[in-house]
């Protein structure tokens, strides 16, 4: 995990992020060993601004990769040290739609402080698509 960390703090350094001043890096790892990665980017009209992880995993599928076995998030405001920095609730809703239950999600203080959670336990009842 500590190549998936480093990467998240990484493209942590890529965000652009003027308005809220926090910045935010993820590193997604495919089921075949491959690391994507995204970071916040923020938009003068808000709304558009998109999330770190939003970018990492839509990149990956845009590469043609759909299962995934873990992602790192590492966040902080500008110019401070890192923070634990949670999935926003839309985040992990599209982390529901390509990942299953025991997916990792990792938040990242620092290389060596890092809390594992599974998708279960930060998504419960998220909403299925197979109910459609
Ligand atoms: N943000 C992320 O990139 N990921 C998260 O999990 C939470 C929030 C971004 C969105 C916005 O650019 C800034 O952090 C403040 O909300």
């Amino acid at each position: 995990m500590e190549k998936l960390i480093k990467a998240a703090m990484q493209a942590r350094l890529k965000s652009y992020a003027p308005y809220s001043g926090f910045n935010v890096g993820a590193a997604v790892l495919t089921a075949d060993g491959r690391i994507f990665t995204g970071c916040n980017i923020e938009n003068a009209a808000f709304s558009p601004t998109v999330c770190a992880e939003r970018v990492a995993v839509f990149s990956a599928v845009a590469a043609g990769c759909r299962e995934f076995s873990a992602i790192a998030v590492a966040g902080g405001k500008t110019g401070e040290e890192l923070d634990f920095a949670y999935p926003c609730g839309v985040c992990r809703q599209v982390l529901n739609e390509f990942c299953n239950k025991n997916f990792k999600i990792i938040v990242v203080k620092s290389e060596t402080e890092y809390k594992e959670h599974t998708l279960a336990e930060l998504l419960p009842h998220g909403f299925e698509g197979n109910i459609l």
